[in-house]
């Protein structure tokens, strides 16, 4: 069970979330989660966290150092996933995989991702040469080139893609259907005329979003990875701050405590898939999940898919025949990466949290949410309203 998903408003780049630790955004996360629900802490078997860049504040396993920072019992466990982009739905995974099979009962699925204190490859990974023996490895970027090119997609689609997340996560702003998802976050920040001064602040009101965009100012922008391409600044994900958690139960200990849940898991897809492209799994992945669920794309209400890039977006609308679904509004209703941001660790329970308060607010039943990865895979799962 879902009993609720939280999430810290998404920081943009360089901007309020900069001022606060990874580790202690998630502790406020997880703490409103288990607050808000009156759970006590010690009740909470494991911590499962997604976190791509796993150095410095983000390193030492930081799901175990979340349960600590937020004070809870040290009986509480904690572990750190890495899936790259989709490393918080796997952490759904996880800790739905652990309670359906029996073996835990109350799982904090999350995670955190703080892309202007800890930069995206600042872990210099590296792989072998018999990788490169045999797949031609580029950076996400390029492969979303790759994907217009062989989409036969246009600036000028991806950029209207691009301007519909920013208008749609303004209106849901100002709708306030974030509402129920985003937990207000307390930080030091140093004052505009004196950067010595610290200002307790309450952040929470997502950042990024940029609501003054038109399409002219977006078709201005320069190709962001090659000379000739069509992927800018304005059509990818941005780089961005943020935090998000899921509090997952199997039924009997959600009804011995209590608790009334949101929602439910009812399957995962997870597929590898050339990592050259990359970024192309999720029509393969929904159909996964889909078929593990018995349902059809008929039956699945609100999707979100995670716009890393929205050549992404194109792609998956282009392979799943949803384009009109799109512009329906049941596909990310609400903007998504490229408007909110992409805060990389947590943007899996973010769209989950987001994916079940549209549910919620149209009493509709059934969701998916997939999302692309790094080096080649995707991730789906489908949601069910209770
Ligand atoms: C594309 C990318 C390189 C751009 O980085 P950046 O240059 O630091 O991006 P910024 O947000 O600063 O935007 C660059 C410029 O474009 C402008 N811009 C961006 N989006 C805009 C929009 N929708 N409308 C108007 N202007 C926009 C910004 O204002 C900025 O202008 P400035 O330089 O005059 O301030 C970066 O966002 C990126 O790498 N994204 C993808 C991240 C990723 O790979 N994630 C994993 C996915 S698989």
């Amino acid at each position: 069970m879902i009993v609720d998903a939280v999430r810290s408003p998404i920081g943009k780049k360089n901007g309020t979330l900069s001022h606060i630790r990874g580790d202690e955004l998630s502790a406020q996360v997880v703490n409103a989660l288990v607050g808000r629900n009156g759970v006590d802490p010690a009740q909470i078997e494991d911590v499962h966290w997604g976190c791509v860049t796993q150095v410095d504040e983000q390193a030492w396993n930081i799901g175990r150092n979340v349960a600590l920072t937020a004070g809870w019992p040290v009986s509480v466990a904690g572990t750190t996933v890495d899936r790259q982009c989709g490393s918080s739905m796997q952490t759904n995974f996880n800790a739905a995989a652990t309670v359906w099979s029996g073996q835990l009962d109350l799982v904090v699925s999350g995670g955190v991702e703080m892309m202007s204190r800890v930069p995206m490859g600042s872990n210099n990974g590296s792989m072998s040469p018999l990788v490169y023996e045999h797949h031609d490895i580029v950076m996400q970027g390029i492969s979303a080139e790759e994907i217009a090119k062989q989409w036969g997609l246009t600036r000028e689609e991806l950029d209207r893609i691009g301007y519909e997340s920013h208008q749609r996560a303004a209106r849901a702003i100002d709708g306030g259907r974030f509402e129920r998802e985003v937990v207000p976050i307390e930080l030091d920040v140093p004052a505009p005329d004196s950067g010595a001064t610290l200002v307790r602040t309450r952040f929470a009101v997502d950042e990024a979003v940029r609501r003054e965009t038109t399409l002219e100012k977006m078709a201005a922008l320069q190709p962001a990875f090659i000379p000739d391409g069509v992927v800018t600044a304005g059509n990818s994900s941005q780089i961005v701050d943020g935090s998000a958690a899921v509090l997952v139960a199997s039924e009997a200990k959600a009804s011995e405590l209590g608790l009334e849940p949101r929602a439910r898991f009812v399957s995962f897809g997870v597929v590898g898939v050339d990592p050259h492209l990359m970024l192309h799994g999720n029509p393969e992945a929904s159909a996964k999940a889909l078929a593990k669920a018995g349902l059809t794309w008929d039956e699945i209400d609100v999707i979100e898919v995670n716009e890393a890039f929205a050549s992404v977006v194109a792609q998956f609308l282009a392979d799943t025949g949803l384009q009109e679904r799109y512009e329906a509004g049941d596909v990310n209703p609400n903007g998504g990466g490229i408007s909110l941001g992409h805060p990389l660790g947590a943007t899996g329970a973010r769209i989950t949290a987001t994916l079940v308060s549209e549910l919620e607010r149209r009493q509709a039943r059934y969701g998916l949410a997939t999302m692309c990865i790094g080096f080649g895979q995707a991730i789906a799962a489908v949601v069910e309203r209770v």
